[in-house]
Formats: structure tokens, C-alpha cells, sequence
């Protein structure tokens, strides 16, 4: 999908807003304020005194407030938003911002569901606008350099990812039908389909909650994706695993014809295989702070970044199939799982410009692809 550049540089830098003052919105607020790349010029919450206590405790107590993201870009001068509101919010604030002829870089998810997901990738569409989903781990040069070992494997059998911890979070995640799937599987998922350069084609899952959980939904569930090509991918996770917890990028392995790749999720992946090493080419850059980078490269250089929501669909199809599929006890084809969504989406578009671009997708295969 082509949209409209902003040039920018360090001496002048893109202007940016932040929407959400949470726990992540401070994060990004810290990464922003060390970025060369982009001014920050305000903070917005429907909560403005969390905005103004964000913005006090980054050392930037001059800094704009506001309850509404848009306006306060206005205000602002902004030429770019960064949301980092709840999953429900961003459709809403990111769909007000392409409008507004703002371009949005978002915390994943996407969206709350792939229906809407599908809404603002058509907003997009309609406004010539970029909207990237910042998966923030696809940054992670080790899993850059696993990328690379993987490629080297020939054919892959077995992709699989241990996600083991004891988090006791307390607050929503506590209280969520699907806690490891809905809100963590997704980071997972997305690494999956970036190391094997493959798209799942079917989704089979067994969801659980083992009698010591504290979490009042499923706090363990496997996953098995059928990938294009033939591998599969495993996804075997806790959040109430107490004892040898895995690194929060999960343990990864992959087996291939000619070998073994493995990353523990926080040391350089080893490569077990008689093939030459491959020399690392991952990103200088890693986290947010990455994902920041390639927003603003890519909206210098127009070229459609990793994490553009067209490309990215597919991670949050992944999630929305496994709870599918653990509901169903069924093994579920993404493809239906996509064409539900894209009913779904045309059932409750309310703007008849975005309904005319979802209507034209006859099929989701060009839409997932991000063509
Ligand atoms: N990449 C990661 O590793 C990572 C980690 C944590 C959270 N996240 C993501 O970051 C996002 C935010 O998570 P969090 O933990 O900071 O949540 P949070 O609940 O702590 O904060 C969200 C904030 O958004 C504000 N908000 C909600 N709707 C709004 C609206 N319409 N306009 C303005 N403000 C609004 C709320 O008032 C709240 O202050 C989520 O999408 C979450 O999945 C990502």
C-alpha cells in the first residue's frame, strides 16, 4: 500500500503525540523524549491528570495535556500519533487520526478484534495514511540473527516457542477469558511468521487453567499452526508456571533437514547444523525504540514498513483462530477465520467510504499479504 511521506530529520525532527499515559504509554513517553528522530509536543488520556503525572515524572513538566488525542495534535502542531490506549480504543483513536490526516504508529494489537483490525487497514486505504502496529519484538537483533540461522536450514519441520512464567499481574489480565492468548501469545505469533517468512494456513489449540492458577480464565495453552509450506508451529505457554521461567521472548527452536537453530530469548540463538554460520545482519536497533525508527524512516522514504496493518492482520488472526479453535475443540482454517472477520467488519463499518474499500476486498489473500 503506498501513502503519504513526511520528511523529517534530526534537525527537524517528525512531531509526534502520545494517546494512553498507562503502564506502556510511560514507556513510550521515556523512548520518545530520548528519540533524536521525533519531538515529542503533548501527551493524552481521557485521564488528564494520569497525562499530566506522565509527562511530570518524564522531566517534561511543561509539556501539553489534553483528554483528546486529535485535538491536542492540532493544538500542537503534531504530525504523527502514537497510540498506546487499550485494545478497545484503537480503533476509535487511530480511525479519528488517519482522518484527521494523522499517520499512527500503535501498540499492538492492531485492534480489539481482526474485524476491526480489517476497519483500519481499509481506513488507511481511504486516507492514504500509514498506520503501523508496533510489534515491538520483530526488532530484536536475536531474533533477527535466528532468522538468518533458520534460512540456512532447509526446509523446516518443527518451529517451536516454550513461554513459561508466574506473573501475578492482579488488575484485567487477572480477569480475562483467554489471558496468555489474547494479551502475550500475539508477540509470539508474529516472531513466527517473521522467522519463517510463512503464513498459517490452519490453527488447532487446547486451552486450560491448571487447578493452582490465580487467573480466573485459561492461563496455559498450546497451540499448533499449520504454516504455508508444511511446518508447524508450536506454541506451548504459561502465565502460572513457578520455577525455571522462560525468558519473556520465549525458548525457540527450530529443526530443519540440514539442522538445529535455538534461542533461549535472551543470549545469541545457537545454530546446531553443518552449514556456515550466517553473519548477522539484524536491525541496529531494538524494542520500541526500533519500531519508533522504522515509523519514521518509513514515512520518509514511503517504503511500507514490517508491522504495517495490512501485514500485520495475520498476527491477530492467529490469536483470534486459537481461541476459536479452543472454544470449537476444532482445528480452524485461517482462511475462515478471515472471511468471518471480513463479514463481521462489513455488518459494523458505520463510514460509508471505509465500507466501499472493505466491500472491494474480494480476497483477504491480496488484503493479509499487505498488497
Ligand atoms: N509491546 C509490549 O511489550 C506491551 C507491553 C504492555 C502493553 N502493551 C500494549 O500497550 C497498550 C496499553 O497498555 P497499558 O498496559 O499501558 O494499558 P493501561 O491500561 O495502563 O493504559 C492505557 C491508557 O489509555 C487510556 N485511554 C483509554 N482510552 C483512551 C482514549 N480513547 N483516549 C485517550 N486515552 C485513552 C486510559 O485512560 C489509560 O490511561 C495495550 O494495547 C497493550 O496491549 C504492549
Amino acid at each position: 500500500m503506498t501513502f503519504r511521506t513526511i520528511p523529517s530529520s534530526p534537525s527537524d525532527p517528525l512531531r509526534v503525540v502520545i494517546v494512553g499515559a498507562g503502564g506502556m504509554g510511560r514507556a513510550w513517553l521515556a523512548t520518545v523524549a530520548d528519540s533524536p528522530e521525533v519531538t515529542l509536543t503533548g501527551i493524552a488520556d481521557l485521564d488528564v491528570t494520569l497525562a499530566r503525572s506522565a509527562a511530570d515524572s518524564a522531566g517534561l513538566p511543561g509539556l501539553a495535556v489534553g483528554a483528546e488525542a486529535v485535538a491536542l495534535a492540532r493544538q500542537t502542531g503534531a504530525q504523527a500519533l502514537i497510540n498506546v490506549t487499550v485494545p478497545e480504543a484503537h480503533h476509535p483513536v487511530t480511525t479519528a487520526a488517519l482522518f484527521a490526516g494523522l499517520p499512527v504508529l500503535g501498540e499492538k494489537p492492531a485492534a480489539e478484534n481482526v474485524s476491526r483490525a480489517l476497519s483500519l487497514a481499509a481506513a488507511a486505504e481511504v486516507t492514504g495514511e500509514l498506520f503501523m502496529v508496533s510489534q515491538s519484538r520483530r526488532w530484536n537483533p536475536q531474533l533477527a540473527a535466528l532468522r538468518e540461522m533458520i534460512a540456512r536450514l532447509g526446509p523446516i519441520g518443527t518451529l517451536s516457542t516454550a513461554f513459561f512464567r508466574a506473573e501475578r499481574f492482579g488488575g484485567f489480565r487477572e480477569l480475562m477469558a483467554y489471558p496468555l492468548l489474547v494479551d502475550m501469545a500475539i508477540h509470539a505469533f508474529d516472531a513466527a511468521r517473521f522467522l519463517l517468512g510463512a503464513e498459517p494456513v490452519t490453527a488447532y489449540c487446547q486451552s486450560y487453567n491448571p487447578p493452582w492458577s490465580w487467573y480466573a480464565g485459561d492461563a496455559n495453552a498450546m497451540v499448533v499452526f499449520e504454516m504455508e509450506g508444511g511446518t508447524r508451529y508450536l506454541y506451548d505457554g504459561s502465565w502460572c508456571s513457578p520455577g525455571a521461567t522462560t525468558s519473556w521472548n520465549g525458548a525457540w527452536r527450530a529443526s530443519g533437514e540440514k539442522g538445529t537453530a535455538i534461542w533461549d530469548g535472551d543470549h545469541e540463538p545457537v545454530l546446531d547444523a553443518d552449514v556456515r554460520a550466517a553473519q548477522p545482519t539484524g536491525p541496529p536497533y531494538s524494542g520500541i525504540a526500533g519500531a519508533l525508527q522504522v515509523f519514521v524512516r518509513a514515512l520518509q522514504t514511503g517504503e511500507p514498513p514490517s508491522g504495517e496493518v495490512h501485514e500485520n492482520v495475520m498476527s491477530l488472526a492467529m490469536v483470534e483462530a486459537a481461541v476459536r479453535s479452543a472454544a470449537s475443540g476444532r482445528v480452524e482454517r485461517m482462511d475462515a477465520v478471515l472471511e468471518l472477520a471480513h463479514a463481521q467488519a462489513l455488518r459494523e463499518e458505520t463510514r460509508a467510504d471505509v465500507r466501499d474499500i472493505l466491500a472491494g476486498w474480494s480476497s483477504l489473500r491480496d488484503v493479509r499479504a499487505g498488497r
